[in-house]
């Protein structure tokens, strides 16, 4: 196993009901701006359970932070935080709410001229307003680690940020909020989640066996609920799995002491800016061909996969390594997830060329485990996606 440091500050309420516990975990002198989306709450309940236990409370509201967070709209957000003197934030969503109270959380304390800089010049955020999140949809594990993502339609980028000051103080996570959610980000989440535990296990193998079994045991509970979920979000025994697997595959645990990849977000981020496609489902389109590219590098562990997470026991450790790149895909697929590019959009001759450019512009030169990906090996990918 390689060296770590391990500490993740996030205090998690987990379970029925504890959306009641809300006022306990936030300072009773606090002034509280409440951050949610497009108005899902305002129909599954959620939001009369967080205004009933916040009661007392100085509360202002913003609502409207669109999927894929955008930094205009934030920028709105933060005007308010700075005119009424908010010293905490609450996020009541999905992942693109809390990320989007990360960006208020550290652009309120910022003090350079431009809160994109941030993203764009990769500004790492050690201390940021005190923040907590009511999850309403399981999948980018943002509440209970310290990493955001924001999208800028104006120069169609999104660019992720972090740092030790934006892990949540608390999150609520009460698998009820499931039975609200739409098929397709129901698949969504466990898309979402699914792969981030590939990126932390499709390296090489280096013999950190508790933490590959980790990543296995998240990735098989994950292929056993989703046909439960899918077929019945209002099923709390699977619900309650499906979530927790969520924030476990992306609150740091599984990636210490192994090596991590990553390239498929770095290339997913790029088809959501180009062409807004839901994040799990660029990832969809990414991982297989990516898996296929670098077969020969990631053999090992993607045999391994084979016969731990899908029970392949038969062939070469290349047959192996084929078959569980088919077995994922045909997961995706068993969730109505489509795997290519040109399922999404017509226009996408030219989008590997055009995402070379912008790894080339950014300096994005070396991806992946080895940091041996180059751009043009980024486009060959994206080309055997279409
Ligand atoms: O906006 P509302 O009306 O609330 O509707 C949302 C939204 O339309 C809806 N929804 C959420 N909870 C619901 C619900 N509908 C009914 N019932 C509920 N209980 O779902 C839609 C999608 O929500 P969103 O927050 O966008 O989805 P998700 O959680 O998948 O977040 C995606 C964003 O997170 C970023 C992605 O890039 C993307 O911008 N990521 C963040 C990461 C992180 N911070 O660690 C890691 C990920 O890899 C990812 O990049
Ligand atoms: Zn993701």
């Amino acid at each position: 196993m390689l060296n770590f440091e391990f500490k993740n500050p996030t205090k998690i309420l987990f379970g029925k009901g504890q959306i009641a516990n809300l006022s306990k975990e936030i300072p009773a002198d606090a002034k509280i701006l409440m951050v949610y989306g497009g108005g899902s709450i305002k129909s599954n309940g959620v939001y009369e359970q967080v205004t009933q236990a916040l009661k007392g409370f100085e509360i202002i509201e913003f609502g409207g932070v669109p999927a894929n967070p955008e930094y205009a709209i934030l920028l709105e957000a933060l005007a308010i935080i700075k005119k009424e003197n908010i010293n905490y934030i609450l996020a009541v969503g999905g992942g693109s709410v809390i990320d989007g109270v990360k960006f208020l959380a550290s652009a309120a304390l910022y003090e350079g001229e431009e809160p994109w800089h941030i993203l764009a010049h990769g500004i790492r955020t050690e201390v940021a307003l005190p923040f907590g999140t009511v999850l309403t949809l399981p999948a980018t594990g943002s509440e209970m680690n310290s990493g955001s993502v924001i999208s800028r339609a104006e120069t169609k980028e999104k660019l992720a940020m972090g740092g030790p000051g934006l892990f949540p103080a608390f999150s609520i996570l009460d698998p009820e909020v499931i039975k609200s959610i739409p098929q397709r980000q129901i698949a969504n989440g466990i898309t979402d989640a699914y792969t981030h535990v590939l990126e932390q296990y499709m390296t090489y193998p280096i013999g950190a066996c508790l933490q590959d079994r980790f990543a296995e045991s998240i990735m098989q509970t994950l292929i056993e609920v989703a046909p439960k979920v899918m077929a019945n979000p209002a099923d709390y025994t699977a619900a309650a799995d499906f979530m927790w697997c969520c924030t476990m595959a992306l609150n740091g645990l599984i990636q210490k002491g192994v090596p991590t990849d990553w390239a498929v977000h770095a290339i997913g981020h790029e088809l959501t800016a180009l062409y807004g496609i839901d994040h799990a489902r660029t990832l969809a389109i990414i991982a297989p061909s990516h898996y296929r590219y670098h077969l020969a590098q990631k053999k090992e562990k993607l045999a391994q996969y084979a016969e731990r997470v899908w029970n392949i026991q038969e062939g070469s450790v290349e047959e192996k390594a084929t078959q569980a790149i088919a077995k994922t895909e045909e997961f995706f697929h068993s969730l109505d997830i489509k795997t290519k590019l040109s399922e999404y959009t017509e226009t996408y001759e030219g989008t590997a060329e055009s995402i070379e450019e912008r790894f080339n512009t950014r300096g994005w030169k070396a991806l992946g485990e080895h940091k041996s990906i180059t751009p043009a090996d980024v486009a060959k990918i994206v080309s055997m996606s279409y």
